[in-house]
């Protein structure tokens, strides 16, 4: 297959940049796509002497990279989003549940599915991680959609038999038994992968985060994703309906849901001893910025918990968080770094919302990466998308400089390509 290669600035990672400096980062001239791969990167000359055939696509200076990974989202409360005044418990009830309500009818689920993928897509998000509702036409809708359009997406069915409203709530039979017929109807076929999907230890009865559990030790190439230790009142709950645990992790680990492909969203008020466990069994921890300043969750402990050797993806929590883009949650993390005492540098927001986020869902080796054999999900930026922008990198005095104002400032304007699959998605700008 002939294929493309597109010119411009080609970022790739041959290391992380928390632990080896923004010398990680490598910038080519072009990449070259061939069969939904990545061919080669390298110096145009060199790509076109290989690829003869192949077509090429100018991008001038625009920064291409690999296509972002958002690696905890709710896609159902994408017409919630920015809802106004609540914390987490009473967001929930109160905006939340009643929207998830709604997704047991096939069509509606369908219709925010394809309507999320859209914006996502305009976004640069390439991948994510999903949570459904409890129902499985939740599920069936996103896989159905995602797999249309050649997507690399994980999903699973929201579990809860507790602490929800009636009309939102199953057993710990029916979670197994929907959460089964799903993983073994989806998982592996395409791009697609389930997850098993316990919303938090608050609505889920000890016999059903059992019965997760057992699903998972069957099934362990499969992710699980749940929620840790967001907000102070919260952890209360927990204690209050878990009165043996050791701590919030416990009611997880108690029940087989602590594991090396478990991914914990938010763990921002952690424990010592729940640090040590999550680390010893190598969970990815999923930072969530623009989500715990919106619903006043805390500030996450990047510099910490990535010193301690955690690994650790960034994410949008839409619609917990308030934007679907991932430029703009890799701007809120920066906040939330400053406000800790400690800048991120561009590269290292570069590298949690590709590499590090493709690393949470244990697929670094196919996505979140530009490098030989890698699945081509790239992303094209313009780096003087609007005025105040293009003003901002007139000052730039390196490649960093100028790319920071679009990380700080840019949205799906900034975003002048994405591919998906090899393929440019269609409508996207150039
Ligand atoms: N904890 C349990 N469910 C949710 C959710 O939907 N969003 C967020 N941010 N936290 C949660
Ligand atoms: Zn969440």
């Amino acid at each position: 297959m002939a294929g493309h290669i597109l010119s411009g600035r080609v970022l790739s990672f041959a290391g992380d940049p928390f632990e080896e400096g923004p010398g990680a980062a490598r910038f080519h001239e072009a990449v070259a796509v061939a069969g939904g791969h990545v061919a080669a990167v390298g110096p145009l000359a060199e790509l076109r002497a290989a690829h003869p055939q192949a077509q090429v696509v100018d991008h001038g200076d625009r920064l291409i990279l690999a296509g972002f990974v958002d690696p905890h989202v709710h896609y159902p409360q994408t017409a919630i989003i920015a809802s106004w005044g609540k914390r987490l418990i009473d967001w929930l009830n109160t905006y939340t549940f009643p929207e998830e309500m709604r997704f047991g009818d096939v069509e509606y689920a369908g219709e925010i599915a394809a309507r999320y993928l859209d914006l996502t897509a305009a976004h640069g998000t390439t991948t994510m991680c999903s949570f459904c509702t409890i129902h499985p036409e939740s599920v069936e809708a996103f896989f159905t959609e995602a797999q249309a359009r050649g997507q690399r997406v994980v999903a699973g069915k929201t579990c809860m038999d507790r602490n929800a409203p009636e009309g939102l709530r199953d057993t710990p039979q029916a979670a197994y038994d929907q959460s089964r017929a799903l993983l073994e109807r989806w998982h592996g076929v395409d791009r697609l992968s389930y997850a098993i999907t316990p919303r938090f230890s608050p609505t889920s009865t000890p016999e059903q985060l059992e019965a997760l559990g057992a699903l998972w030790a069957g099934n362990p190439g499969c992710l699980m994703q749940t929620h840790l230790s967001e907000q102070l009142d919260e952890i209360e709950w927990v204690k209050g309906l878990f009165p043996q645990a050791r701590d919030y992790l416990d009611t997880y680990e108690a029940f087989g849901l602590l594991g090396e492909s478990g991914l914990y969203g938010h763990a921002i008020h952690l424990e010592p001893r729940e640090r040590d466990r999550l680390r010893e069994v190598g969970a990815a921890l999923v930072h969530c910025p623009t989500s715990n300043t919106f619903i006043g969750s805390g500030l996450f402990d990047m510099e910490g918990l990535k010193a301690a050797g955690h690994r650790i993806g960034l994410a949008t929590d839409t619609g917990g968080g308030s934007s679907f883009s991932m430029l703009r949650t890799m701007a809120a993390a920066y906040e939330v770094g400053q406000l800790r005492g400690r800048a991120l540098h561009p590269a290292e927001l570069l590298w949690l919302a590709t590499v590090g986020s493709a690393r949470s869902l244990r697929m670094d080796h196919l996505i979140g990466n530009l490098a030989p054999g890698m699945e081509a999900d790239i992303v094209v930026l313009d780096l003087a998308s609007t005025p105040a922008i293009a003003q901002a990198v007139t000052r730039a005095e390196d490649l960093w400089q100028a790319v920071f104002p679009t990380i700080m400032m840019g949205d799906d304007r900034a975003v002048a390509e994405v591919w998906i699959g090899g393929r440019p998605v269609a409508g996207a700008r150039r």
